[in-house]
């Protein structure tokens, strides 16, 4: 049977978890963002106070709870009992969580619970660095999603604010630019292009339209 997940993999803010929830919710499968149980891993890093210590990090992400937990078309993760949302988001974490998730012994943990949320036939749509060529590298469907880093940083803003200044877009892009040289250049499973990824650059292209380009390379390999 053909594997049903697609991965889709770029660097920051390239649209990749609106684009993949897009997708499933068009498809009627299940999406993941991978990058939110890191940042969740970050998150305890930063509270335990240490940033390098995997043991310490994966016991205190097991006691508080750290997990994926399946929400009708989602899966999200959990910490300490409630959605880990707000406090994986922070400041704090984005700049910590590149550090963190180079850990091997942490991304092994993190991997084991992607596959598993994808046993028993569930239909996933993940999104991350390293899907197509390190989580899944038997996925159907492989997508790389790119934009310029000055348009990434002004979408990456205007979630928060209608027009950035010329100052937050500045500073943006360099710390925008900054999480990918350290996601593209660590030792384990960098962020880069699968040989057998399409790669769309969405820097001309609107949301719709990259929504349906997956869309429908999937039905192509799902629907013959
Ligand atoms: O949303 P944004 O593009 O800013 O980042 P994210 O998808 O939330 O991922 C946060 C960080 O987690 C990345 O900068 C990577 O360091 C790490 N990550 C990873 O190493 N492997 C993945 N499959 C997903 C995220």
């Amino acid at each position: 049977m053909t594997l049903p997940v697609i991965a889709i993999d770029g660097p920051s803010a390239s649209g990749k978890s609106s684009t993949g929830s897009a997708v499933a919710r068009e498809l009627g499968w299940v999406h993941l963002d991978t990058g939110a149980l890191y940042r969740g891993l970050t998150r305890v890093a930063l509270d335990g106070g240490n940033l390098s210590d995997t043991r310490g990090i994966l016991a205190s992400a097991e006691a508080r709870g750290l997990a994926l937990s399946r929400a009708g078309e989602e899966v999200v993760v959990l910490l300490d009992g409630v959605p880990a949302e707000p406090v994986i988001r922070t400041p704090e974490v984005t700049a910590a969580v590149s550090e963190v998730s180079a850990l091997p012994g942490v991304r092994d943990w993190a991997n084991t619970r992607f596959r598993a949320a994808a046993e028993g036939g569930v239909h996933l749509v993940l999104d991350g660095r390293d899907i197509g060529t390190a989580v899944f590298p038997d996925a159907p469907l492989k997508i790389y999603l790119t934009a310029t880093p000055s348009v990434r940083a002004r979408r990456r803003l205007e979630q928060l604010a209608a027009e950035p200044s010329p100052q937050a877009l500045a500073e943006t892009t360099a710390r925008l630019t900054a999480r990918d040289l350290a996601d593209s250049t660590r030792t384990v499973a960098p962020l880069r292009r699968a040989p057998d990824a399409v790669e769309l650059d969405t820097t001309a292209l609107g949301f719709e339209e990259q929504v349906e380009r997956i869309v429908s390379l999937a039905r192509q390999i799902w629907l013959r």
